[in-house]
């Protein structure tokens, strides 16, 4: 939604009770609100930021504009996990109250150390001419949620990059802390630099190089880049904003994308051996997907499901973005898998056998199968009409198609309304995730991944099979 800038920028104390009382009561009569996926407590969601596992639990922030849905001075919104699928807000976050972050507490990572979480994030700057001054930027948060800002800024914008610097990822590398920062250089290019802790001291970076992964440098921005290390071998999660078409094929006004790698050379800041590069997503909203090494060993990943740019039908609801459900990352036969972790089957309760239903609440899971050799096809959010999002699973053709034209009120119809890609000839299996106005579906245990949304009506609920040999288990969730 635009908002004019002098309201974007308001500062938080100014807000009156009264106007952030109607921001929750408008978002609160939403007929589209999520029952297990999170959403923001009032405004703009978007990043998720900190993910991280501290103090015995798993803890996650996300990027916030609370009083509407646009792009303003952001916050982060603190949540905790026990278990990877129910986050619960705990009231504490960090706002953009200090000199080195006064127009944005932009997104950032966060680890563990000493009986602490670091948080390092960019703080958005901008003098009296508007113009900005990025700086990476860091804070303490102890376990009873109190966060002590340090006075130091961590990382200066520096010589060779315009004002496109932010989104600091700390991990530790071989017991070393590492932070990649996204960037643009003066020819407006994006690309990422690696800084390490001089000592391992989080306090004192330095600059490493400019990150070797194998990019052509097409795209004019890097977003949100993430290194994880799946079983060791290292995986780039990136967002990079205006990556040419002739590179890789997307539809959605930015891509989120990965490679992954044989190795992390540290000295020469390269990653040795990157695939090319691949959607991370092949939904019509999935973008600045944050993961992270967990101390049980598993890479965990969460998605912004939203995008940049894009007015959303929430938005008259004053609301806007979601987080997907955590994604266990893992590598089989050279290929990434994403796919929700496996508590997610303990919210199954019982299963029924897949067929025509007219009516559903549109929360459940659907685990399906197509066979080789047919052609099936979906209804969800369907009405009588037949109206709804269709995904044609083609074993012959070797193609998986949704399509999202009759579905639900319309938008960001300029980028598209189908998403399309590849599939073996052989069997098929699909898990599809439904929650009100959000579907995730992952193709064969999570080989490919749509990640998308759908604003139905009242009646836009039903499950249609529309032709084919395709079978399986309804699921309604305990949520
Ligand atoms: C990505 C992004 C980040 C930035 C944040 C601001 O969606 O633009 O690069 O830190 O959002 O909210």
């Amino acid at each position: 939604m635009n908002l004019p800038t002098e309201v974007r920028y308001r500062r938080y104390e100014d807000w009156t009770e009264d106007e952030k009382n109607k921001i929750a009561e408008n978002k609160a009569k939403s007929p589209w609100l999520a029952s297990y996926h999170l959403e923001p407590k009032t405004g703009l969601l978007n990043d998720p930021n900190g993910f991280s596992y501290f103090d015995g639990k798993f803890q996650l922030f996300y990027q916030n504009w609370p009083f509407g849905a646009a792009h303003g001075l952001k916050q982060w919104v603190h949540t905790e996990s026990s278990d990877l699928i129910h986050f619960k807000e705990t009231g504490i976050t960090l706002e953009p109250d200090h000199a080195h972050d006064s127009h944005g507490a932009y997104s950032g990572s966060a680890y563990e150390i000493d009986d602490k979480l670091f948080l390092f994030y960019t703080g958005n700057v901008r003098d009296e001419n508007w113009v900005r001054n990025p700086l990476q930027v860091g804070a303490w948060m102890d376990k009873d949620g109190h966060i002590e800002k340090f006075d130091k800024v961590l990382i200066q914008q520096p010589q060779d990059i315009t004002e496109h610097f932010r989104d600091p990822q700390i991990f530790n590398y071989q017991g070393q802390f590492y932070a990649i920062v996204g960037a643009q250089n003066l020819d407006k290019k994006g690309f990422i630099k690696l800084y390490k802790a001089t000592n391992n001291d989080v306090n004192n970076w330095e600059f490493v190089g400019n990150l070797e992964f194998g990019g052509t440098g097409s795209e004019y921005m890097i977003e949100c880049p993430n290194l994880v290390f799946v079983d060791g071998q290292p995986v780039l999660l990136y967002s990079p904003q205006g990556l040419d078409k002739s590179e890789l094929n997307y539809d959605n006004i930015y891509p989120n994308t990965y490679k992954i790698c044989q190795s992390f050379d540290t000295n020469s800041a390269q990653l040795v051996g990157a695939s090319p590069i691949h959607n991370l997503d092949y939904g019509f909203e999935a973008y600045a997907t944050q993961g992270f090494n967990a101390p049980d060993g598993k890479v965990y990943t969460i998605s912004w499901i939203g995008l940049p740019d894009v007015d959303y039908p929430t938005d008259q609801y004053d609301y806007q973005g979601a987080m997907s459900l955590v994604k266990e990352l893992s590598i089989r036969d050279g290929k990434l898998y994403q796919y929700p972790v496996p508590a997610m089957k303990d919210l199954r309760l019982g299963a029924k056998t897949l067929s025509n239903l007219s009516s559903s609440q549109n929360t459940y899971e659907l685990e399906v199968t197509v066979p080789a050799n047919d052609k099936s096809q979906l209804i969800l959010f369907s009405d009588e009409q037949l109206n709804g999002l269709k995904i044609t699973i083609d074993t012959i053709q070797g193609q998986l198609v949704v399509d999202r034209s009759s579905a639900g009120q319309q938008y960001a119809i300029d980028f598209g309304r189908k998403r399309q890609c590849d599939i073996e000839k052989t069997e098929t299996k699909l898990n599809i995730f439904v929650d009100k106005s959000i579907f995730e579906i992952f193709v064969n245990d999570g080989e490919k991944v749509f990640t998308g949304r759908v604003f139905p009506s009242q009646d836009q609920s039903g499950i249609q099979i529309q032709e084919g040999q395709i079978s399986g288990s309804y699921f309604e969730l305990n949520v």
